[in-house]
């Protein structure tokens, strides 16, 4: 014991209290899903990860509803660009997704295949952008991906940048707070 020892405990309490560590990880055509995961990110303290298929599904008119739907649909497995991510290092996993045609994006199914095993035993919660209708269906489509009944937390978000309102970033932030609620449950 040293007159010290206190400026050891406030890192350590610290710990404490922040126990559960996040990583979200998300794939964005328009921008909407990353508008979330980073607001989230920020009020949780989370990691990020940012899924990039090497080639870009186009954000233009009918070819962007054509072949992002088509993907989608077919269940695609788009090649990413190289991530990082030390799965190990996380006790929760949030996606972010939009909805493309009634389903999660493409670059999802590539990284939840590829990390497989690593997922494994780790706890989830799942967030989805869309025009109008579809996410109810994407989360369960997911969770099946992953191999697990339902996810712990879910949110949708209708247009939360393209079409922004004080109440869309308030939606946001009531979902943090039920995502920080959640690392005591
Ligand atoms: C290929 C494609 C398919 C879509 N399908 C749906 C759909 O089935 N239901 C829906 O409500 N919105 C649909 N949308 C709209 C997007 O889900 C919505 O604009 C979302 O906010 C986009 O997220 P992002 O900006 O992160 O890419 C679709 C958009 C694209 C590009």
């Amino acid at each position: 014991m040293t007159n010290f020892d206190y400026l050891e405990k406030e890192p350590s309490d610290k710990n404490v209290v922040n126990t559960m560590r996040d990583l979200i990880v998300y794939y964005s055509l328009e921008g909407n899903t990353q508008y979330v995961a980073e607001k989230l990110a920020e009020q949780l303290g989370a990691e990020v990860l940012r899924l990039v298929p090497k080639k870009a599904y186009s954000d233009k008119g009918f070819a962007k509803f054509f072949w992002g739907g088509k993907s989608a649909v077919m269940g695609e497995k788009p090649e990413l660009e190289a991530y990082s991510a030390d799965l190990a290092q996380f006790d929760r996993v949030i996606f972010g997704t939009p909805v493309w045609a009634a389903t999660f994006t493409p670059p999802l199914r590539t990284f939840i295949t590829e990390q497989a095993d690593k997922l494994a035993g780790k706890k989830f919660a799942a967030f989805a952008c869309q025009g109008g209708s579809g996410a109810e269906k994407t989360f369960k489509k997911l969770a099946k991906l992953i191999g697990i009944d339902a996810f712990s937390k879910t949110a949708v978000f209708n247009e939360p940048k393209a079409k922004w309102t004080v109440a869309k970033d308030t939606q946001i932030e009531e979902f943090g707070r039920e995502l920080l609620a959640g690392r005591y449950e």
